[in-house]
């Protein structure tokens, strides 16, 4: 069994409901939203309940490297087919795992967050292995003006955009980043999951959600990390790629728990992956 697993039927907690309903009492705008809420719960592959989730030290980055990559096989997979070119914008790098890898792979980091948590993780993580090439911006990815155009080789964005309020916004900011010719990946959420479907079944069936007015789309938040979560089809993920300017190379889905689909041979299960998991990947270009 792959360890891909292990991290997300703990995705959400008590914790995470706790923090979403106070953040949605707040009289806020709405990516502010989003804002407090990663402010509040960074993205550090620890218990989202946990008193202490930062890290500091190398041995702790060591280990949000190891949990990254380690429940990312897919990530493992295509890293080589990513370091294309001299500069890489990574587009939402929470506690800097991408951006310290693509650095210390040579190449200029220009990584990018909504969070100050964010960017001070990355620069902490940067600065404890040693890495000099990669500069970490507090931005929100719905207005990239900060940045260049045209100015990257690589765009990266590993579960960022679909937590923004308006992510087409993001898509097109990031699209106009680009060299023409440049190549990047978008990780999203994926509609037709697994995961969608059957947790969504269960939180409007059995805990009696539908009736209170839920539906398969609203439910998602009570177990799905951030203040706003979309998810996308590979149809209609094409289309937002297309519409923001992308040529869409390939879309890929991956990640499936064994919990979410038990008791079945671990081959079906990768082909179920690809075809229901719960992430849905798009390799894109800017047309040159
Ligand atoms: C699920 S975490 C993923 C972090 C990192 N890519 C990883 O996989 O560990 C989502 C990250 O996206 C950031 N984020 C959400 N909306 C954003 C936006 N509009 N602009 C920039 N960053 C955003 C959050 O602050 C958070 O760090």
């Amino acid at each position: 069994m792959s360890n891909e697993t292990d991290n997300i039927e703990s995705w959400t907690s008590t914790a995470t409901n706790q923090v979403r309903d106070e953040i949605a009492a707040q009289p806020l705008e709405v990516n502010e939203k989003n804002r407090l809420w990663w402010e509040t719960l960074p993205m550090t592959y620890e218990d989202w309940g946990k008193e202490e989730r930062d890290p500091v030290n190398l041995e702790d980055f060591e280990r949000v490297d190891r949990h990254y990559f380690g429940t990312n096989p897919y990530l493992q997979q295509v890293w080589p087919e990513l370091c294309q070119g001299a500069k890489v914008l990574e587009v939402g790098c929470g506690a800097g795992s991408a951006a310290c890898r693509f650095g210390s792979q040579g190449m200029i980091v220009q990584a990018v967050d909504i969070t100050a948590k964010a960017v001070e993780l990355t620069k902490r993580h940067a600065e404890v292995s040693g890495i000099s090439s990669v500069q970490a911006l507090q931005c929100d990815a719905e207005d990239l003006s900060p940045l260049t155009d045209g100015s990257f080789d690589y765009l990266y964005s590993w579960g960022v955009m679909h937590h923004s309020a308006h992510p087409e916004r993001c898509f097109a900011q990031a699209c106009r980043k680009l060299k023409p010719g440049g190549r990047g990946l978008i990780m999203v959420y994926h509609r037709n999951s697994a995961r969608f479907w059957l947790k969504g079944l269960y939180w409007l069936i059995l805990k009696g959600r539908f009736l209170k007015g839920e539906t398969f789309e609203s439910v998602q938040r009570h177990f799905t990390d951030g203040f706003y979560q979309k998810h996308y089809s590979r149809e209609s993920l094409t289309k937002a790629m297309e519409d923001s300017g992308y040529v869409v190379e390939a879309v890929k889905v991956t990640h499936m728990s064994s919990r979410m689909i038990p008791f079945i041979p671990e081959g079906l299960r990768q082909w179920l992956k690809e075809r229901i998991g719960w992430l849905i990947v798009a390799h894109v270009r800017r047309d040159a």
